[in-house]
C-alpha cells in the first residue's frame, strides 16, 4: 500500500513544489520569514506614527499620544510587505481640541500625574502595487 501511495504523493508534492515556485517567482521576490529590521526604517517611520493617529482616533484621552520607542520591528515579505511592531506611545502636552496640531512638535509630558506610556502591538500590511497601508490589531495597554 504504502509502495504505491508514496510515489504518487511524491510526484504530486513535487508538481505543487514547482507551481509554488513559479507563483514566487511571477510574484517577484522570495518569502520569508520574519527579519528585524532598523528603527530607522523610512517606511516604520511612517508606520508607527500612522498607529499613533490610528490611537488618537480612538481614544478619549483629551490628549495627543505620540511614539516614544519602538521595542520591537520586524518585517516579512509575503504578498506584499507585513510588518510586525511593539511600539510605546506616551501622552503629549498637545491637547486633541485643538486642530491641525503637528504631533512631531507635541512634547511628553512631563513627569507626574498625566506622564503615561502605553505599550501597544500592531501588524501592518503594506501593499506597494496598491498604494496600501492597514493597521491590524492596534493593542495598547500601561
Ligand atoms: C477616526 O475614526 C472614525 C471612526 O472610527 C473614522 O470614521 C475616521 O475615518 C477616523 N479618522 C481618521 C483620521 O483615522
Ligand atoms: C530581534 O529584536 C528583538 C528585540 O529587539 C531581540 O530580542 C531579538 O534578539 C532580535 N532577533 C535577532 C535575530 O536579531
Ligand atoms: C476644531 O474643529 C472643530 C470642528 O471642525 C471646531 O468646531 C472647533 O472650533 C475647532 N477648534 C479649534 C481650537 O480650532
Ligand atoms: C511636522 O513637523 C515636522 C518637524 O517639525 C516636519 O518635518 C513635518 O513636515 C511637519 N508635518 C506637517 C504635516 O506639517
Ligand atoms: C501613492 O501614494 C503617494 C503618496 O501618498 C502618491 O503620491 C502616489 O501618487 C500614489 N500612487 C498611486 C499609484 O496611487
Amino acid at each position: 500500500m504504502m509502495g504505491l501511495k508514496t510515489p504518487l504523493l511524491a510526484s504530486l508534492l513535487g508538481v505543487l513544489g514547482v507551481m509554488l515556485v513559479a507563483g514566487v517567482r511571477d510574484a517577484g521576490f522570495l518569502p520569508g520569514s520574519p527579519r528585524n529590521i532598523s528603527r530607522n526604517d523610512h517606511d516604520l517611520q511612517r508606520i508607527v506614527l500612522t498607529a499613533a493617529y490610528s490611537y488618537n482616533n480612538q481614544s478619549n484621552d483629551a490628549f495627543l499620544f505620540r511614539p516614544s520607542a519602538v521595542r520591537r520591528a520586524q518585517r516579512q515579505v509575503v504578498k506584499g510587505i507585513r510588518y510586525i511592531v511593539d511600539l510605546e506611545i506616551s501622552r503629549t502636552v498637545c491637547r486633541k481640541r485643538d486642530n491641525n496640531t503637528n504631533l512631531s512638535d507635541c512634547d511628553f509630558q512631563p513627569e507626574g500625574r498625566l506622564h503615561q506610556t502605553f505599550h501597544c502591538h500592531f501588524e501592518v500590511w503594506l501593499i506597494p502595487w496598491q498604494n496600501k497601508t492597514k493597521i491590524q490589531g492596534l493593542l495598547c495597554k500601561p
